[in-house]
């Protein structure tokens, strides 16, 4: 079984989808390995790291997935990258294939079967293999870092012979896993944080790191989650009402952050631009929904603007800003999908398309596309992550991460 792994190739991509340490494990399992030269510069392993721990290291892409059974990747190949693949090859990685529809049937074109870990179920057996978990907990706890470093005063309060300093007052609109690692950072410098949600379950998870639940309507988060555990769109009139309480709500803050979600539509708009002129001056915002179209309207995606004194963070792949730490978890992720579906007699993997992992992830086979949500018109984007949940969906992974 031949594993090779490409150097990313998109802007703002500093990521890697193996580590010297997941190259041992494949190794370990009776794997080749091969890796594309400079493949981990971005997060810091060398070459050498890579070769020492077993992969054989190629010098461009062509090389590198030439014979390849399996291609891992952080992020979805383009038209170019795809051209090295041979066909029945397999393809894991974070495919986003609801950004790019016209992704999928070139994959089935092609004849790669193509498996989106970014669709993984939310189900005990597969919190292991969650990139979106693993990416969104250190992209929380970045925003507050990023955040402080544009912030020009302190987070924690301050008493010194020259006079107290009031601690700064965080405000974290969506407490899935990354709004609860940013909580969880921001306490942790000293802020005084507040939090909303549209789920009511997350409203015990914001209280359990010491931050106060802020809504505007209790009885109507009643409904707001999928089987799955995402959000699903509120109501017009909740969002008015929403609307009316933010705005009032952020004039007093001094740092937000955004993460607001909801699988296979726009980031909700929930920061007018009438309320960041609102703001005081010296405030910073971090939108982290920036690529999904942000949470604040006035968000430049890859951007850090100002607006009357108030500055708007919407950088790109934030979890990429960190990218030793996201590339080893990414990797383990990686490494714990493949080596589940282990055989070990054959040294391969094996895929079971019965099995509920693979009913999530996998978007084609031999040739044909397979996933309901693009092959019928009107299947739900986020059908495979609602159906597939079967127990505890929680998100206290980011928190007890957050220690
Ligand atoms: P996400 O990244 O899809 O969305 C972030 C947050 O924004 C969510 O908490 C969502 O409820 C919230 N949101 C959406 N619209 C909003 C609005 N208008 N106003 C305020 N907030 C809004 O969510 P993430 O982080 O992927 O977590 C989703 C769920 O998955 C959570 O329930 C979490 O507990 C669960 N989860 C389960 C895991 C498992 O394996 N069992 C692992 C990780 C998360």
């Amino acid at each position: 079984m031949k594993i090779a792994v490409l150097k990313e190739t998109r802007a703002d991509e500093t990521r890697v989808a193996i580590s010297p340490e997941t190259v041992k494990k494949f190794v370990g399992l009776g794997a080749e390995v091969a890796v594309q030269a400079g493949a981990g510069d971005g997060a810091r392993f060398s070459d050498a790291e890579f070769r020492e721990a077993g992969a054989e290291i190629r010098p461009s892409a062509a090389d590198t997935a030439q014979s390849a059974d399996l291609v891992i990747k952080v992020q979805r190949p383009s038209t170019e990258e795809l051209r090295v693949f041979g066909r029945g090859a397999r393809l894991a990685a974070i495919l986003s294939p609801f950004d790019e529809p016209d992704s999928v049937e070139a994959y089935a074109r092609l004849g790669v079967d193509a498996f989106a870990l970014d669709l993984m179920p939310r189900i005990t057996r597969a919190q292991s293999m969650d990139v979106l978990s693993s990416q969104s907990n250190l992209a929380g706890y970045k925003a507050v870092i990023d955040a402080a470093a544009y912030f020009g005063k302190a987070l924690p309060m301050m008493m010194t012979a020259a006079g107290t300093i009031a601690p700064a007052k965080v405000f974290v609109m969506g407490a899935g896993v990354a709004g609860l690692q940013a909580i969880a950072t921001a306490r942790r410098l000293g802020a005084v944080v507040s939090a909303t949600d549209v789920r009511l379950a997350a409203k015990e998870q914001v209280e359990s790191l010491g931050a106060t639940f802020v809504t505007v309507d209790e009885e109507a988060m009643k409904d707001a989650e999928t089987s799955g555990g995402y959000a699903k769109e509120m109501s017009e009139d909740f969002q008015k009402r929403q609307a009316e309480f933010v705005a009032e709500h952020i004039k007093k803050q001094d740092i937000v952050i955004t993460t607001a979600l909801i699988p296979g539509r726009p980031a909700p708009k929930l920061i007018s631009e009438e309320m960041v002129r609102a703001m005081r001056p010296g405030s910073v915002i971090v939108d982290l929904a920036a690529v999904q179209g942000g949470n604040v309207a006035l968000t430049r995606p890859g951007d850090a603007i100002e607006i009357d004194g108030v500055t708007i963070l919407g950088f790109n792949n934030v979890p990429g800003r960190l990218a030793a730490d996201a590339s080893s978890l990414l990797a383990r992720n990686i490494f714990n999908f493949i080596s589940a579906f282990w055989d070990e007699d054959k040294r391969e993997f094996v895929v079971d398309w019965d099995d509920d992992i693979f009913k999530g992830v996998a978007l084609t086979r031999e040739s044909a596309v397979i996933h309901p949500a693009f092959t019928s018109d009107d299947a739900a984007p986020a059908a495979s992550t609602e159906d597939a949940a079967e127990d505890d969906a929680s998100a206290s992974e980011g928190a007890d991460d957050a220690g």
